[in-house]
């Protein structure tokens, strides 16, 4: 089982420290003054207002080659440093968004856990555990999967564990890995987006966890904890805008409810754009794809005589096997266009390409603020558990290349 050490505390900055309510404040002012540079979305609206205000970052942004593009893409430091001289705030916003390194226990997880987690999945899963402080049972595993988290807890702490999960296979299959280890976890199959009873005798007190619960889900977590009066929680959020309810962001804690910023779910979706996790495959297929759409946009916007951008729905996969022509007819199809039969589809491939590289030009200006609003949102978490109570921290539990949805919300009930 665990040789569990002290936690350094030399590992925490005094950064930590700073009040969670002002830093959100800060944050928020920057956010919403300079909104203008990161709500349009270069994908559908063909040039940016901000261009005729800054026209020298636009050049400078425009005539980025591609190698600086793609290396400004991998590491967004680096462009950070390039757009600095002409948005010389930039540094404020950075100092904002930065989080200290969670303190981390050395523990010792049991080779059998790793064996059965895909090898990320199983990096993540044992520094979130080691981020954790010792916790006191019996801890709820939400939105569980197969219950890496749960094994790699019980590997670590002397508690009872309950997984919860809505795929019954995932289920069993965890409660067969856990049964084989002779841990002490129960699987329950249960939809947490349906109203859920955690106030239960069985159920009470406790730690309550929830690694990479999708949107609505990680929220519900946090108010099912609360209600229950949880001795604590830790949550590592993502997908923020996924599985809620409406168009517009719903602000948790009161702080977040009188900010000067408004969201849209679509705003919120900026913050888990990246993509530091995906394959060279997955890369080139994405890249094939949004020039495709961007080449159809072109298209559409002749064909309809409207210079406005028209969504389309998510591509079946097999699709990125043929051309560029059997899109144009697929997506004209699902929009209920009728395409004449004289068009020069080569054209509209090429512009395509080339809204494509402005547009990831583009983006790298808006994606500045990409973990600065992710950082909005975590506070948003934080402050809520805060004013139910909670004493809170906010670091990372993980480098980005791990995950990029490396914040780890802590709350212990004062
Ligand atoms: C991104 S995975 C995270 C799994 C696990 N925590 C981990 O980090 O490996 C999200 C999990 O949430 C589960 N899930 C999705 N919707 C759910 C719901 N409505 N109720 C319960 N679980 C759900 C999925 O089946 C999936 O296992």
């Amino acid at each position: 089982m665990s040789a569990a050490v002290p936690l350094h505390p030399d590992a925490v900055s005094e950064r930590d420290d700073l009040d969670l309510r002002q830093r959100f404040q800060s944050l928020d002012a920057l956010l919403a003054v300079h909104e203008n540079f990161w709500k349009p979305r270069p994908f559908e609206e063909v040039l940016p207002n901000w261009r005729h205000t800054h026209p020298e970052l636009y050049n400078a942004v425009i005539s980025l080659s591609d190698t600086v593009v793609e290396s400004c893409s991998a590491e967004p430091a680096r462009f950070q440093a390039i757009a600095h001289p002409f948005l010389p705030w930039l540094q404020e916003l950075a100092r904002a968004s930065e989080l200290v390194a969670a303190p981390s226990r050395s523990l010792t997880f049991s080779p059998f856990d790793a064996l059965h987690a895909p090898g990320r999945k199983w990096r993540q899963v044992t520094a979130f555990a080691a981020a954790l402080p010792p916790l006191s049972g019996p801890v709820h595993d939400w939105c569980s999967g197969k219950g890496h988290l749960a094994r790699a807890v019980a590997d670590a702490n002397n508690v009872e564990l309950f997984c919860f999960e809505l795929d019954a296979q995932l289920c069993e299959s965890g409660q067969t890995l856990a049964d084989k280890q002779k841990l002490p976890i129960r699987y329950i199959r249960q939809d947490l987006l349906q109203p859920f009873d955690s106030r239960r005798e069985e159920y009470r007190g406790g730690w309550r966890l929830g690694l990479h619960a999708c949107g609505q889900l990680h929220v519900n977590l946090l108010r099912a904890s609360v209600d229950s009066a949880a001795d604590g929680v830790a949550i590592a959020p993502c997908c923020y805008h996924k599985l809620c309810l409406g168009e517009q962001y719903q602000p948790l804690s009161k702080t977040a409810r009188e900010a000067k910023l408004t969201l849209s779910l679509k705003d919120v979706s900026l913050a888990v754009q990246e993509t530091v996790t995906a394959s060279a495959k997955e890369r080139a297929q994405r890249e094939k794809e949004s020039q495709w759409r961007l080449g159809f946009d072109q298209l559409q916007r002749q064909l309809r005589s409207q210079d406005e951008y028209l969504p389309t729905p998510s591509l079946p996969k097999a699709m990125l096997n043929g051309d560029f022509n059997a899109f144009c007819a697929w997506a004209a199809r699902e929009k209920h266009l009728t395409l004449p039969t004289d068009i020069d589809y080569s054209h509209f491939a090429e512009t395509g390409r080339s809204r494509y590289r402005e547009v990831r030009r583009l983006e790298l200006v808006r994606h500045l603020f990409r973990r600065p609003l992710e950082i909005w949102l975590a506070l948003d978490r934080a402050l809520f558990l805060q004013e139910r109570g909670y004493e809170v921290t906010v670091r990372e539990f993980c480098s980005r290349e791990i995950t990029p949805r490396n914040i780890l919300i802590t709350g212990q009930l004062l």
